[in-house]
This record gives structure tokens, C-alpha cells and sequence, in this order.
């Protein structure tokens, strides 16, 4: 019976060994690549989308960084008619409109944060106003940020520009420019971009 007191736990712990050692050779136990350069939880993902691409870019990089999301809403969301929505934001981009967000979107606790990933559509070659009313609102000093956007067939234009100029002191890892009706190939696009970020950064 004594015996049977030492043999049981002493298999039991055995088992729980080799479980141990069998994790951790199949990688059940190991950060992904991505997770262990850019610690998911200091990666905040702030996109503004209107229409949905600009979020599906934006749950991609979630896909690869293990990031928070953080949908930039405006107070009054833009019209959801197409035609009035381009026009309300040629008014609004013309005359400089930050338009007023959500307020979980203002003072957003930075701290909590190393690297931002911040997303916006081309809006008549621009930031779309809700991406400018954040990048305005929350200091990103000293922060590394990358910027994505997504277009119609106008590329990049001023919209990386603009964005750098309202985060002059923030690190700028880099950026990329996703064309709307390629959607399917997101997911390739953005997982080499986020490797070649991660590798900018272990070179700096
Ligand atoms: C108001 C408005 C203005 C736009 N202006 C441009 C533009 O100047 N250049 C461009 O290439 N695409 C433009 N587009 C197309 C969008 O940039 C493109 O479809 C984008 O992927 C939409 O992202 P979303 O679905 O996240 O809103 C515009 C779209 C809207 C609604």
C-alpha cells in the first residue's frame, strides 16, 4: 500500500512531464513571431471606415500583432448615402472640420500603448476628418506608429503626409497603401508588411 502512495504520483508526475515537453516541442506553449517582437497587448490598431475596407485592413493587422482595436467614430456618423457622403466630405475636408467623436475615442489611455497602428481611407486625397479629429486629440509623442490606408485608385496621395504632420513627435515605422477592390489579398499584403516593420525596428 506504501508503495502504491509513491508509485501513483510519481507516474502522475511523469504524465504531466512528457504533456509538458510534448507542448512545447509542437510550439502549443511558444509567442507567434509577431506576438513575441511586438507584445500584443502594447498594439493599439485606431481606424476610421466608412464603407468596411478600412476595418477588414484593420482586423488583419489585429490578425498579425495580437493588437487592441479601436474603432475612431464620429459623435455624427457621415451620410450613408455614397454621392452625400463624398460631397459632405469635400465640404468638410475643404473647410478643415474635425468633426467631434465618440468619447471613448478621446483621451485614449496612451500609456497602455508602444506602438499604434493608425488607418484611414482616402478621402479626396486625404486623411477622411474623423482620422484627423483623433490623431488631434490623442498625443502620440514618442510612440511608434505605422500608418495603413485604403483607396480607390489614388494610392497613397497626401494621406501619409497629412497624418505625420498632426504626430510630428511620434517614431514613424512606416506605412502601406491597400487598393479597395483587391480586399482578398489583404491578408498577404499586410502580414509582409508588419515582418518588414518588425524587422526596421530590430535594425534601428
Ligand atoms: C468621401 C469619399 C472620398 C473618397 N475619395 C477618394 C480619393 O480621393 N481617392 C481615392 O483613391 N479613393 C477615394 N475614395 C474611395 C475610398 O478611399 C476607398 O473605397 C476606401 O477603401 C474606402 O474605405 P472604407 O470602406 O474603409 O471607408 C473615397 C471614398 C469616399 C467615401
Amino acid at each position: 500500500m506504501k508503495m502504491l502512495l509513491f508509485i501513483i504520483p510519481a507516474i502522475l508526475l511523469a504524465v504531466a512531464a512528457w504533456m509538458y515537453a510534448d507542448a512545447t516541442m509542437h510550439g502549443n506553449t511558444s509567442k507567434t513571431e509577431t506576438a513575441a517582437d511586438l507584445q500584443p497587448q502594447r498594439v493599439l490598431i485606431a481606424y476610421y471606415s466608412w464603407g468596411g475596407t478600412t476595418r477588414h485592413a484593420a482586423e488583419e493587422i489585429q490578425r498579425c500583432t495580437g493588437g487592441t482595436l479601436l474603432e475612431i467614430r464620429p459623435v455624427t456618423p457621415y451620410p450613408e448615402d455614397y454621392d452625400t457622403c463624398v460631397q459632405k466630405a469635400k465640404e468638410d475636408i475643404r473647410a478643415g472640420v474635425r468633426p467631434a467623436l465618440i468619447p471613448e475615442n478621446t483621451g485614449v489611455d496612451m500609456t497602455a500603448y508602444d506602438t499604434i497602428f493608425v488607418g484611414s481611407p482616402n478621402w479626396w486625397s486625404t486623411i477622411a476628418p474623423p482620422v484627423a479629429t483623433f490623431l488631434a486629440q490623442n498625443d502620440l509623442s514618442g510612440k511608434k506608429v505605422a500608418f495603413f490606408q485604403t483607396h480607390g485608385g489614388g494610392g497613397m496621395a497626401n494621406c501619409e503626409r497629412h497624418a505625420r504632420a498632426l504626430m510630428p513627435k511620434a517614431t514613424f515605422l512606416g506605412s502601406i497603401s491597400l487598393r479597395d477592390i483587391q480586399k482578398d489579398s489583404f491578408a498577404e499584403a499586410i502580414s509582409a508588411w508588419v515582418k518588414g516593420l518588425k524587422k526596421e525596428k530590430n535594425d534601428k
